[in-house]
């Protein structure tokens, strides 16, 4: 078991109340996540074989993802990065925002968006409508954690790691207030 003291929740985060945040436990480890990670990875490499594949990689929080996706993959693969962020403090305005948009033209590619983890769904469906505007030959996800909450839309994941509880997890690229993503595991904080 691990203990990090932390702040004070933010009120963004309305799940999580107390004086003081921890790592509570292990919820999924460095091992069951890196096998996963190959069994998706040779799954990509028989889906795409002969294709060309541009993967988006959600910041930040993807960028572990990637990095270890990438090392797996044998299909002509190229990366680029999104930076999105929901308005100001809401959950429910429905609004996300592009911090950082693409540098390259997707028009005719083959796109596998790769994201941390599908919480409401609107980070994703939001990406989703900006993406097919923009007439890629194909538009895909892939989520390494599913939330198991009220989705506001369905989406189609072709790709998944976990399917997890309700609970703020933190590791493995997610954070909290910035912190816990460089753990190799997934954590529940409380
Ligand atoms: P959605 O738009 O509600 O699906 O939210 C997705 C985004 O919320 C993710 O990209 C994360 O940045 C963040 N998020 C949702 N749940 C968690 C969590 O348990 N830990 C850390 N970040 C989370
Ligand atoms: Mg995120």
């Amino acid at each position: 078991l691990f203990f990090f003291k932390h702040k004070p929740a933010s009120e963004i985060l309305s799940g999580l109340v107390g004086s003081e945040m921890c790592i509570r436990d292990r919820l999924i480890s460095e091992s069951e996540i890196q096998s996963k990670i190959n069994e998706i990875g040779d799954q990509i490499n028989e889906d795409y074989d002969g294709q060309d594949l541009l993967i988006i990689g959600i910041l930040k929080g993807a960028f572990i993802t990637i990095s270890d996706l990438a090392k797996r993959l044998k299909v002509d693969v190229s990366f680029d990065f999104m930076s999105v962020s929901s308005y100001e403090g809401t959950e429910t305005s429905g609004q996300v925002k592009i911090e950082k948009d693409l540098d390259i033209d997707i028009s005719g590619k083959n796109i596998l968006i790769v994201e941390d983890i599908f919480d409401t769904g609107l980070t994703l469906s939001y990406l989703k409508k900006i993406l097919d505007s923009r007439n890629p030959k194909s538009l895909e996800f892939m989520c390494m954690f599913i939330k198991d909450t009220d989705k506001t839309t369905s989406l189609d994941i072709k790709y998944h790691g976990f399917k997890i509880g309700p609970e703020f997890v933190v590791g493995y690229g997610l954070d909290f207030e910035g912190k816990y993503r460089e753990l190799p595991y997934l954590a529940v904080l409380s």
